[in-house]
């Protein structure tokens, strides 16, 4: 839309009026809950005038578990009530967590539900704020007041969008169109709360070509309460786009459905490497490694150059023992079976530093959320095996949160609860096939998930793992919010406190964990992270498996962060979110499109990021399966150079990122963020990066293409390739 600005200003607020609205910078902001707040005669002069761009921990506030307020002063020129006989919107961006909100002291919306309301608490810190209110609740030409409650579980919090705006609603505000997949057609559904008239248009295209096979548009009126249907047949590699344009609103309503295609060729039959070329393990502590070949079984494994102490279980594939001495080790990893042979070059590094590339596995949360058991986590572990995942280089199984006792036993240490039988026996089953153990816990009393956390049994706690054979520790600052009084102590030293703490005690254990921080990227973790023997930090907060959450971490959070990557110590956006997720016993479909997920594993892929499987893999389709096992994309996220991809263009919704590679290649990333596939010309797109060649590999098809040709980039797609 264009805004043609006509007034500017008012005194308190930063307030700017366009032809078809008001936009409001600025609000007085107040810390705390009273009902009076809602009053628009209450005064709130003594109040800090507050940005809306930014939450209110960027503008010095730090108030986890809280209410604060804010009060817009907003004049509304009476010039614009022309044209507002109906509805007027009041948008106001995202709100963390929760917020109801006041027109001129008339609730007009609320979003979210607050601790002790009936429902209990519901988080909606990302979902857009768009109020419809009647236009006889505005002062024209007046002063109004919109009063907005707002409740924030840990930090940070409020508003943090951008301005406010006051102004007409647009056609998505009345109307909905949503599209599925069902028995071999996509059904999708438009609804509205008007009557109006429009044009649907529905439009099909091969899926790797990008050629149009079919278009036709109807004309149709929209009715409340009679949602207008569209059924389209959908075969093979094709996607369906649905086009909804209106004759009375400046807007319309699209959406695409795609089946699921599997580019990633299968496996040979024969042995292939497809693991990490580096391992790191400290002097003396045991190594745990499975050597990562795909190819039919049984396969016969053999290693040269093992140093003494360590030895190879020449059936199964894994290396056990431990190694006393400082060094590096090349080895050769050798494997052979009936339809032939192959070998890698590999080092084994015995030194300080674990973690040479990111961590690759299974994690508990985005599936099974607190429901999870050791027999969930047994499924999923057997099947990264049974399934060939493992041979892919997968070798965490990490539990996280709700494994933990309700009470600590009479000696202070902790013990699983019913759900997990024998951690122990777990961890040495983990252990015999070349797998690793993980768990979960925090620095404060309590977990997110309200489960026991480690304060003030940190050292216990760490013996206690150390004992049943963990690996990984994935530390999450949560309950640790009430320990620490931030009014008091602003300092970074006070964030790193409780991680210092931790790692001095899993460093006295006689075993390599692997250090995981989990507290949302606060106090810019990644500047200090590996100060603090991290291995890797979480960089933002919980992913969901949708376009805003995956496309918003990927692009937008991980921008500045490359330069704090690197082997032993990695940015972490959050686990994966392709298969089935639910976090809780109530599984679906990854609600990414197939496009989107291809972008997701490739960002990740780019980024250097860890790699855990967030579905249960006891239940994974062969889609999700070509996402997760295309060797060479996992190649680049294991490269050994350990450079996390950095963005080069940001152009008319083209992003391309890459990062360069040990064996003198580079990475590269095409990523279209638009609502429609986009032509790239491949060696115009290259040249903008400095890089010239006339073919290139595309890394989820697995094979050379020619740069000068055009490749057709589907919407929130991606081509992912290797310039050598
Ligand atoms: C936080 C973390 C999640 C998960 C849950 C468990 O929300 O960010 O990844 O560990 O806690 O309660």
């Amino acid at each position: 839309m264009k805004r043609i600005l006509f007034v500017l200003g008012l005194t308190l607020c930063c307030v700017a009026v366009w032809a078809q609205g008001v936009s409001v910078e600025t609000a007085r902001f107040q810390v705390g809950d009273n009902p009076a707040w809602s009053n628009p005669s209450f005064d709130d002069s003594a109040w800090p005038v507050f940005t809306l761009d930014k939450d209110w921990n960027e503008q010095g506030v730090r108030n986890p578990d809280n209410f604060a307020w804010y009060r817009l002063h907003v004049v509304i020129p009476a010039e614009l009530k022309e044209g507002y006989s109906k509805d007027v919107l009041l948008d106001l961006g995202p709100i963390d967590d929760t917020d109801e909100t006041w027109l001129n002291g008339v609730m007009v919306g609320k979003t979210g539900s607050n601790p002790g309301d009936p429902e209990g608490y519901n988080c909606r810190w990302s979902e857009p704020r768009r109020y419809i209110v009647d236009p006889s609740l505005i002062r024209w030409g007046q002063e109004n007041v919109i009063a907005v409650r707002v409740y924030n579980a840990g930090d940070p919090g409020g508003f943090f969008r951008g301005p406010a705006w006051i102004g007409k609603p647009l056609l998505g505000d009345y109307a909905t169109l949503s599209a599925a997949r069902e028995d071999g057609k996509v059904k999708a559904v438009l609804e509205t709360r008007l009557k109006t008239r429009g044009t649907v248009t529905v439009i099909k295209e091969d899926v790797l070509s990008g050629e149009q096979l079919e278009k036709n548009s109807r004309k149709v009126t929209l009715t409340p309460q009679k949602p207008y249907r569209v059924s389209v047949p959908m075969e093979g590699r094709v996607r369906v786009q649905i086009v909804y344009a209106d004759d009375n609103f400046e807007d319309g309503l699209e959406t695409s459905v795609c089946n699921p295609y599997i580019l990633t060729p299968p496996a040979p039959a024969a042995p292939r490497y497809n693991g990490p070329l580096v391992f790191g393990v400290r002097p003396g502590s045991p190594v745990i490694f499975r050597l990562a070949f795909s190819g039919e079984r049984p396969m016969k494994f053999a290693v040269e150059g093992l140093p003494e102490g360590v030895v190879l279980d020449a059936d199964k594939g894994v290396l056990s023992g431990s190694c006393q001495t400082v060094g590096e080790y090349p080895l050769v990893l050798k494997a052979t079976n009936d339809k032939g042979s192959a070998q890698a070059a590999f080092t084994l590094k015995v030194g300080p530093q674990i973690g040479l590339t990111p961590p690759m596995g299974w994690n508990s949360w985005n599936c099974w959320g607190l429901s999870v058991s050791q027999e969930k986590v047994m499924a999923s572990a057997a099947a990264l095996i049974n399934r060939g995942l493992a041979d892919y280089g997968y070798s965490y199984i990490n539990i996280d949160d709700a494994w933990e006792a309700e009470e600590r036993n009479p000696d202070g240490t902790i013990s699983p609860n019913e759900k997990f039988p024998d951690m122990k026996a777990l961890g040495d089953w983990l252990h015999s096939n070349g797998l690793k153990l993980g768990i979960y816990s925090s620095p404060g009393d309590r977990t997110c998930g309200g489960y026991l956390g480690s304060l003030d049994h940190e050292e216990q706690d760490a013996k206690t793992w150390a004992s049943w054979g963990v690996d990984y520790l994935k530390y999450d600052w949560c309950g640790y919010s009430k320990v620490f009084d931030p009014s008091k102590d602003h300092s970074t030293a006070a964030s790193m406190r409780p991680y210092v703490k931790m790692q001095q005690y899993l460093r006295e254990q006689p075993r390599d964990i692997f250090y995981s921080l989990c507290q949302y990227g606060n106090a810019k973790v990644w500047e200090w992270g590996a100060f603090v023997d991290a291995n890797s930090w979480r960089t933002t907060g919980d992913i969901q498996d949708n376009w805003e959450s995956m496309s918003g971490i990927g692009f937008s959070n991980q921008l500045e962060l490359y330069p704090y990557a690197g082997p032993g110590h990695w940015n972490d956006p959050d686990m994966l979110v392709v298969g089935k997720v639910g976090w809780s016993n109530n599984l679906r479909d990854s609600r990414l499109t197939p496009d989107e997920q291809y972008t997701h594993i490739s960002l990740w892929s780019l980024q250097a990021a860890n790699l855990l499987i967030g579905c249960p893999i006891d239940q994974l389709d062969d889609f999700t399966f070509n996402l997760l096992c295309n060797n060479e994309v996992n190649a680049v996220n294991q490269d050994i150079l350990g450079q996390q991809a950095h963005e080069d263009v940001n152009e008319d919704g083209i992003r391309i990122w890459s990062r360069d590679l040990y064996d003198g290649g580079k990475a590269v990333g095409i990523f279209n963020l638009n609502g429609a596939s986009v032509p790239v010309q491949l060696d115009g797109a290259l040249e903008k990066i400095g890089l010239k060649a006339d073919t290139v590999r595309d890394l989820w098809r697995q094979k050379d293409i020619p740069t000068a040709a055009q490749y057709k980039v589907p919407s929130h797609g991606v081509l992912y390739i290797k310039v050598k």
